[in-house]
C-alpha cells in the first residue's frame, strides 16, 4: 500500500470511530440502527427523510425536548452524517 493510500485508509478509520463514539449515546434510546421508538415516543428515525432528520435536530437545539442536550452537542457536520447514514 503506498503512503497516500495508507493516509486515506487511516483517516477513514478515524472518522468511522469518531462517528461510532458520538452515535453510541443516541443508540441507547433509538436503537443500533435508529429502528426503535426512543422512550416509546419518538418517531422511528430510520424511516424519516434525510432533510427531516436535519430539520428536527436543528429544531431540538432550541426546544424544551429531552433531545435538547443531545442535539445541542452535535455539529453541523455530525448532523449531516447522522442524516446521511440513517435517513431515507
Ligand atoms: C434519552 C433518550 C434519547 C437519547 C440519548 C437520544 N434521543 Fe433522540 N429522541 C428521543 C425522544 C424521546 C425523541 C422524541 C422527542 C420529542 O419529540 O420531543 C427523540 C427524537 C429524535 C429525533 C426526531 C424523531 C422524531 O420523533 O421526530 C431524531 C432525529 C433524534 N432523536 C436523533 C437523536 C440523535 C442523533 C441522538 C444522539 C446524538 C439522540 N437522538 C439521542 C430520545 C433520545
Amino acid at each position: 500500500m503506498d503512503l497516500a493510500r495508507k493516509i486515506l485508509f487511516v483517516s477513514v478509520l478515524l472518522h468511522v470511530s469518531t462517528f461510532a463514539s458520538f452515535i453510541k449515546v443516541c443508540q441507547n434510546c433509538h436503537g443500533k440502527n435508529f429502528e426503535k421508538r426512543a422512550l416509546g415516543r419518538s418517531r422511528i428515525v430510520k424511516n424519516l427523510k434525510k432533510e427531516e432528520i436535519v430539520e428536527r435536530l436543528n429544531y431540538f437545539k432550541t426546544s424544551n425536548s429531552i433531545m435538547k442536550s443531545y442535539a445541542s452537542s452535535l455539529s453541523k457536520k455530525q448532523i449531516s452524517l447522522v442524516a446521511n447514514v440513517f435517513g431515507k
